[in-house]
């Protein structure tokens, strides 16, 4: 699959006669929230991890150097903790053009810290999309955030945030934050 998914998710769900749509996210949808909400709430989904495996040649990194960010990747039995929020339909215009070096929409059920459920979309970028990188060592993939610029800024940057924003969450991502100590220890 192409890298932009833009097209594929317009084909995905058509949001006829919908008025609102949980959204759940993983990554720098958490904290940076360039788009407007009706309602945030923190949320997990289960069955899927966050990992450092996606390409960024358009944010956090450029072809030549490409940046990693986060996608989901299937796991029995886990659990990924994110912000939810529900948005208006019209929101995902804006957030397909964010999300779209490798990422497509998928439902899933979204669990809020009261228990309550709820369907709502996820952006993940597959294995099977051209910018996808896979598992690399931590400290290579702390390496190789740190040598990494983009236009939305250095890559470093996307990784302190979200490990920021995951400890507001009360989240212990053992990933994340292994990837957080050998980048500090990079910089040092
Ligand atoms: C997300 O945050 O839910 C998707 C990945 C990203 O934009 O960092």
């Amino acid at each position: 699959m192409t890298a932009n998914t833009i097209e594929h998710n317009r084909q995905r769900q058509q949001f006829v006669g919908v008025d609102s749509v949980w959204l759940f996210g993983y990554g720098s949808l958490i904290y940076k929230v360039d788009f407007p909400f009706l309602e945030r709430r923190p949320a997990s989904i289960t069955g899927w991890t966050r990992r450092f495996w996606q390409g960024s040649h358009d944010h956090r990194g450029t072809v030549d150097a490409p940046g990693r960010v986060v996608t989901l990747v299937e796991q029995p039995g886990a659990e990924c903790r994110g912000m939810a929020y529900r948005v208006s339909p019209s929101v995902f215009e804006h957030l397909d053009e964010r999300e779209k070096n490798g990422y497509l929409r998928f439902t899933t059920t979204l669990t809020f810290d009261t228990n309550e459920r709820a369907e709502g979309l996820v952006y993940i970028a597959t294995r099977d999309n051209s910018a996808f990188l896979g598992p690399a060592d931590d400290q290579s993939i702390a390496r190789q955030i740190a040598g990494a610029t983009g236009p939305s800024g250095p890559n470093r940057e996307y990784l302190l945030r979200l490990a920021e924003a995951l400890r507001a969450l009360g989240d212990e991502d053992a990933h994340v934050f292994a990837i957080e100590k050998h980048l500090h220890r990079h910089l040092a």
